[in-house]
């Protein structure tokens, strides 16, 4: 199995922090070594749950921008239709966007439109979603995000068959970009823990999105050191 070269990223889910304290607890994580802050916007219609919209997306992305300039929101939208919330999480701050292919009638609109505006972005696949969505869009793409988990809630069990998906994303990725300069990344999103991230990061991923694993322990810099000495053990 290849790895991927680009340097592991940690994204800690806010889903799993304290929501009274949703600026604090980005603080903390960043102090505690995560790279980027991923943002779970749900519309109880896609999934069986309910988040935040763009108003949230920006207060935080503003607080960021004074604290940790360097830190992108990662905005994961499971949401139907996407294009007019593209719009409003680009305009409050988003770095990146993804989507569910299923959620959108037009997805080489969505990702240009995502891109026109600024932002990386790229698909997110269930664990029953093939990755046949990406064979005339990759050049479009900046993320390809596994979901390892079925969308809606945090701290559910890793679905292990994922592995061979990152793999066969990795292979899709290898094939294509070779020899180009391009950064096309394959985040990995649901039951992220340390005692199973260095796999993952074997299968091919390198961007980890841990939700549970993280706000669910007391010292978040502990838990990120511990996923990230099993990275490099790895
Ligand atoms: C699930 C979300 C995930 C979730 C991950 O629908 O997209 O980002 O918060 O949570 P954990 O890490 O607890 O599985
Ligand atoms: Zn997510």
């Amino acid at each position: 199995m290849a790895r991927s070269p680009f340097a592991p990223i940690v994204a800690p889910s806010i889903l799993s922090a304290d929501m009274a304290a949703l600026g604090d607890e980005c603080d903390a994580v960043i102090a505690a070594g995560a790279e980027w802050i991923h943002f779970d916007v749900m519309d109880n219609h896609y999934v069986p749950n309910l988040t935040f919209g763009p108003p949230v997306c920006k207060a935080l992305a503003k607080r960021l921008a004074d604290t940790h300039p360097d830190v992108p929101l990662d905005v994961h939208l499971m949401c139907e239709p996407v294009d007019e919330l593209i719009r409003g999480f680009a305009d409050a701050g988003a770095a990146s966007i993804t989507f569910h292919p299923e959620a959108t009638r037009h997805v080489d609109r969505s990702l240009a439109l995502a891109r026109d505006l600024g932002c990386k972005t790229g698909l997110v696949f269930n664990p029953a979603t093939s990755l046949e969505w990406l064979k005339y869009v990759l050049d479009k793409i900046d993320i390809i995000q596994i979901m390892s988990v079925n969308p809606g809630f945090g701290g559910q069990s890793f679905i292990p068959e994922s592995l061979g998906k990152i793999a066969e994303a990795r292979d899709i990725i290898d094939t294509v970009v070779a020899g180009t300069d391009r950064e096309i990344r394959i985040e990995v999103d649901g039951g992220v823990k340390i005692d199973n991230i260095a796999d993952i990061a074997s299968a091919g991923a390198d961007t980890f999105v841990a939700g549970s694993a993280i706000f669910g322990t007391d010292d978040y810099g502990q838990t990120i050191s511990a996923m990230k000495q099993a990275l490099a053990a790895g």
